[in-house]
């Protein structure tokens, strides 16, 4: 099959760069693909970031430390962006504005006021497709999930449960980072950084919490800098909160989470969901299992489980027998990329990445979380 080649730039060659980058590596593993990224130009304002991509992918024809002349690069037609929060809004709008096609990192803006400029940036640019990164939904689980509800399966919803789980900052001497930090990685603290991952999938079901109240945790204060002198954490480390939707039929009850002090935990991506005939649970924690209970008046209420064999949104060479991982997820939502900046509404398979629209839905409920607390606190005082 022929391949429509799009070239990308990366702006932003740490962590997330890196995942991107390794993924077009073996694009080879997926089937029946009409396009294939090739990465073209890399950016980052610590050159020496840039080594690994230089060392490991022949594709690359620019390297930079000034995102603006990998805009002005004419070969490059798409980019990934994967930088701290702060610079959200000014990468982005321009971005959009040089008319390249943009996968951005959530939150996309540290806050509302910079989400809306983004959106803004995105009306006056219609021919630029504009996606958030979020991939966890990939997961064949995920995605059966996403299947059982739209087949009608679950019936009336009793109540939803979705969250985003991690650990490592049960450790009070993992030095801080600029994730920990509000200046660069926002007010809204884990929400900016996991939220819209919880929200994604609810949201594509047609599911708008609305909050009814919420709590936010800084459970660590302090953490060593680079010297290991003592300095603020200020950022929120959990956040849970109670949502209510409306389905336009009746309303249920949505609590969704957000931890990174939820001990033990290493990227636990969940969502339950109960229903009147039909309940599922997926969990990446155990990541081939789906827990599925289907009822009927006066039946019995069984919980089965069932090991999910390899089925991804894109055929893959890995055979059914073998299971799914992060990296593969990250794979597929890549390729939803892909697949609707050429084939548009024809696309291969129809589970899209996440929208700016789903974005900005994200940054309402965490504003309105942000709100409700300092609400709270000036209440008390
Ligand atoms: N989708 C996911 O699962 C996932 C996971 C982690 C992080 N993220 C998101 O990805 C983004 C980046 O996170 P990360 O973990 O890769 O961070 P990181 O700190 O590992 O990498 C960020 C990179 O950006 C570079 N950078 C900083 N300022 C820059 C500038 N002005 N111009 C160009 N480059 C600059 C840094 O030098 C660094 O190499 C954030 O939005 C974060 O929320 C997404």
């Amino acid at each position: 099959m022929t391949k429509r080649v799009v070239h990308f730039g990366i702006i932003g060659c740490g962590l997330m760069g890196r995942e991107f980058a390794s993924a077009v590596s073996r694009w080879c593993h997926l089937l029946d693909v009409n396009y294939i990224p090739v990465i073209t130009a890399v950016c980052d304002v610590n050159l020496d970031a840039t080594t690994w991509f230089t060392d490991h992918l022949a594709s690359i024809e620019q390297v930079t430390d000034n995102y603006r002349e990998l805009l002005d690069n004419k070969r490059v037609e798409a980019v990934y962006c994967a930088i701290p929060h702060h610079l959200h809004e000014q990468y982005y709008l321009d971005i959009i504005r040089a008319e390249k096609h943009l996968l951005g990192e959530k939150p996309f803006g540290i806050d509302k006021q910079a989400n809306q400029a983004i959106q803004q940036a995105i009306v006056e640019h219609p021919h630029v497709l504009v996606r958030c990164s979020s991939e966890l939904p990939f997961y064949p689980g995920a995605l059966k999930v996403y299947d059982f509800v739209k087949e009608g399966l679950v019936g009336k919803v009793i109540d939803v449960e979705a969250g985003f789980w991690h650990s490592s900052d049960l450790n009070p001497l993992k030095p801080i980072n600029w994730k920990r930090k509000v200046s660069t990685n926002g007010a809204y603290g884990c929400m900016g950084d996991l939220g819209l991952h919880t929200l994604h999938l609810p949201l594509r079901l047609g599911w708008k919490p609305r909050l009814l109240s919420a709590s936010l945790s800084n459970l660590v204060e302090e953490r060593p800098d680079h010297t290991g002198q003592a300095v603020p954490c200020e950022t929120w480390d959990n956040a849970t909160l109670l949502c209510e939707v409306d389905s336009g039929q009746h309303t249920f009850p949505m609590v969704l989470s957000m931890k990174r002090i939820a001990p033990g935990h290493a990227n636990t991506w969940f969502i339950r969901i109960n229903g009147m005939l039909g309940s599922i649970e997926y969990s990446t924690q155990n990541p081939k299992q789906l827990k599925i209970m289907r009822y009927t008046a006066g039946g019995r209420q069984v919980w089965g489980t069932e090991d999910i064999e390899y089925h991804s949104a894109y055929t893959a060479i890995t055979g059914n027998i073998f299971e799914f991982g992060f990296s593969d997820s990250i794979l597929q939502m890549w390729s939803a990329f892909c697949d609707e900046l050429v084939n548009g509404a024809d696309m291969i398979q129809p589970f899209y990445c996440a929208t700016p629209d789903e974005a900005a839905y994200s940054h309402e409920l965490f504003t309105a979380v942000l709100d409700d607390v300092q609400n709270r606190i000036s209440t008390r005082s």
